[in-house]
């Protein structure tokens, strides 16, 4: 059953049920114009309520239906509002919880509006590279007024019912209910107060005007094109809302119709649905059902107070859980207490949290230098000195102290997961949690599964992710993990970028032009150079035959380890983040390419850019084949939110599928035959030259 239909007495209501948040799929369409046909021919049936049951009266389009033909197929969503309007009865929306998207456009096609407060009232269409596609960019200008319409669509973001019903003019909401529970009843009597009343009054009728019209829409689209960014839909969002206050309803709706199908068809659309489906995607791991009984975590144990340990705590006070951290000397211990309180103190004074609050959240603090005070933690998430030995020491310790059943985490950026469950009698209840850093603001959490972590662990953990608001990716166990190991390829590209002939800046404004946040040597500097340093140092010992550019060893060498130091890639000014190129290091980078015998060549951003990117989706291949990644949309979460890759490119295998595997492969090919660069590297992964063979995606 995808929509009820009941009469009470003269009023006939339709109640949507298509759980989990009511989506506009094909049945539940087909549901509503039945409904109202029926109510139709009902003579004793004088209005009509459609409302929604569950979580939500509607959160718009049916996530199912996505791309897929199924989502046009008449009845249309356009279709089901023309059967409200053609309705020779009044129709009512009732709307409680959360009315967005394609819900809210059903409700703007209804006669009358009411809301339960608190309601979430959006228009998200933006985040998916769209502008609303059912009549929304007409209507709701109409129904609001033309800025806090505007304001609405561009933002995506939901806006409480009881606040827009307090616009001054607004007709959007005729009535808000006393409370939510009363929603139906007043929707039922509001029903009969208004089953006679003629004409039937319709948004599509009402004027939509701005003063200046000229100089606002000037503006707003100024404002947009700052935050817009590489998106076209928000700047198109102004252009509906303009067309609306210039021309007929007919044409206005013409012109969505035309905008909406268009912003369809970009590669912007179609890397924030593949993102939207992949983080939803990314949550579920395949062979543990969502049925899987979870542990119950209501208090956290955090081992080591430094850079990471302080970030991780204040996820779980900012979530409402009690922290213990534990440090080896009181006076890290107080060190990591002042980051934490500075942290706090930070948001305080930019307003993003009140005094209370961050008293309430410092009261579930506490910390101990003794073990035994652990004991009773149902999770102790482990972020010592990245140090095998260290770990063991750590481990044995929390093996011995805590309780039966308590998990046992490891914040390990590089180390073998299994060694370190293997110091511990219980190595099911371990697993890694790759917090990144700032571990308080990075949304990426890397699930590190172990061969022997139970999977009831894993469960409960993604379910704590969700608690804590990050994005959870499950990684298998290999060195660096999904995002390190790839980036270890991305860093050895950049390098030998430098040997051929680039300077960091080069290589770093390509890479930014390509949409990075940073390129690879600003971050680098932002990371800490000495951090890779220490990777390579046991790579030459590990794997002798691999090829690295010897720049950034000598970079380190000088003691340049980027922000932390004041110098990296880059000189930084005390308080400050820009990059100041400095003329020694571009001298030590000409130096070391005169050693090697190479004489500098002119590299283009595009050739940068592909061997950056190229050598992520390489690495990115192998990971999925390996299966180290469940899949590989969980490469793009891992490079979204964790690596700061372009979001309008969907993330790195999003972007290859774009280009063309096929594609891919013929630039590789080409780098393989630079004499410089490292043949073997660009070696296509089986998983890619498959693919690619066949004219395949991943
Ligand atoms: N810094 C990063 O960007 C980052 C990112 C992801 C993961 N990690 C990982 O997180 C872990 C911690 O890194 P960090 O950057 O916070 O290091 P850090 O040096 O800033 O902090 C480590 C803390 O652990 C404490 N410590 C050391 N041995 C201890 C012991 N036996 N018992 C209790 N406390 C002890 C130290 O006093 C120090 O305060 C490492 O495994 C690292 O690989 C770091």
């Amino acid at each position: 059953m995808t929509a009820e239909y009941t009469v009470q007495g003269p009023v006939a209501v339709i109640t949507l049920n298509n759980p989990p948040i009511n989506g506009l799929g094909l049945a539940t369409r087909v549901a509503i114009t039945d409904g109202l046909a029926r109510a139709q021919a009902d003579v004793a049936v004088k209005a009509i309520v459609i409302t929604g049951v569950g979580k939500a009266f509607s959160g718009g389009a049916d996530i199912t239906e996505f791309g897929t033909p199924k989502a046009f197929q008449e009845p249309n969503l356009l279709s089901v509002i023309l059967a409200i309007e053609a309705s020779a009865k009044p129709v009512i929306a009732a709307v409680h919880t959360v009315c967005m998207g394609g819900g809210l456009e059903l409700a703007l096609g209804c006669n009358y509006r009411l809301a339960a407060p608190g309601c979430n009232v959006a228009l998200p269409e933006v985040k998916l590279g769209l502008v609303p596609g059912a009549g929304g960019t007409q209507r709701l200008p109409r129904a609001l007024g033309v800025e806090p319409a505007l304001n609405l669509m561009v933002s995506g973001e939901p806006v409480k019912s009881e606040m827009l019903a307090m616009l001054p003019g607004q007709q959007l909401f005729q009535k808000i209910a006393t409370s939510p529970g009363t929603l139906m009843a007043e929707a039922l009597a509001f029903a009969a107060e208004v089953a006679e009343l003629r004409p039937l009054p319709q948004l599509r009728n009402l004027p939509c005007r701005h003063p200046q019209g000229d100089a606002y829409f000037g503006f707003a689209r100024n404002m947009v094109k700052a935050m817009a960014k590489k998106f076209p839909a928000p700047a198109k969002c102004v252009d509906m809302v303009e067309v609306a206050t210039q021309r007929r309803f007919a044409d206005g709706m013409a012109r969505e119709c035309e905008t909406f199908l268009n912003l369809m068809c970009t590669p912007e659309h179609r890397a924030l649905k593949h993102l939207f489906l992949a983080e939803r995607a990314a949550s579920k791991v395949p062979d543990v059902p969502v049925d899987t009984a979870q542990r119950a975590i209501l208090s956290i144990a955090v081992i080591g107070a430094g850079t990471m340990g302080g970030g991780i705590a204040m996820n779980f006070l900012n979530a409402g859980l009690p922290v213990k951290m534990l440090e080896a000397k009181p006076e890290a211990l107080e060190r990591g207490l002042a980051t934490i309180r500075k942290n706090y103190a930070a948001q305080l004074k930019k307003g993003k949290l009140k005094q209370d609050r961050l008293d309430q959240r410092m009261a579930l603090l506490s910390t101990t230098l003794n073990y035994d005070d652990l004991k009773d933690a149902d999770l102790v998430i482990e972020a010592v000195f990245e140090d095998m030995g260290v770990k063991e020491t750590v481990f044995r310790e929390l093996d011995r102290v805590m309780k039966p059943g308590a998990i046992l985490a490891s914040n390990t950026s590089t180390l073998d997961l299994n060694q370190i469950a293997a110091f511990t009698q219980r190595p099911q209840d371990v697993v890694g949690l790759h917090f990144f850093s700032p571990a308080n603001v990075m949304k990426l959490l890397e699930v590190v599964r172990g061969d022997k972590t139970a999977k009831d662990v894993l469960a409960t953990v993604m379910a704590l992710a969700k608690k804590i608001r990050k994005t959870a990716v499950v990684s298998g166990v290999c060195d660096g993990f999904i995002g390190n190991r790839m980036i270890e390829q991305y860093g050895r590209q950049a390098g030998f970028l430098l040997d051929e002939g680039c300077t960091p800046t080069q290589v770093d404004q390509a890479a930014e032009k390509f949409g990075f946040a940073m390129g690879p040597f600003r971050m680098g500097d932002l990371a800490g150079n000495d951090i890779g340093w220490a990777i390579r140092k046991r790579r030459y010992l590990e794997k002798p035959h691999l090829k690295y550019s010897k720049s950034a060893d000598l970079l380190c060498e000088k003691g340049r380890f980027g922000q932390k130091t004041g110098a990296g890639w880059y000189d930084y000014v005390p308080g400050k983040r820009d990059a100041i190129p400095n003329a020694e290091v571009v001298a030590m980078i000409e130096a070391h390419r005169a050693t090697l015998g190479l004489s500098p060549r002119q590299i283009s951003d595009e050739e940068i850019v592909q061997r950056l990117v190229f050598s992520l989706i390489n690495e990115a291949a192998r990971i999925v084949e390996e299966g180290i990644a469940n899949k590989a949309s969980d490469i793009d979460v891992v490079y979204i939110f964790g690596y700061g890759f372009p979001v309008h490119r969907g993330g790195p295998m999003n972007y290859a599928n774009e280009i063309g595997l096929f594609n891919v492969v013929q630039a590789m090919n080409r780098f393989a035959k630079n004499p410089h660069d490292d043949a073997s590297f660009w070696q296509p992964a089986p998983l890619l030259a498959k693919l690619a063979a066949v004219g395949g995606v991943f």
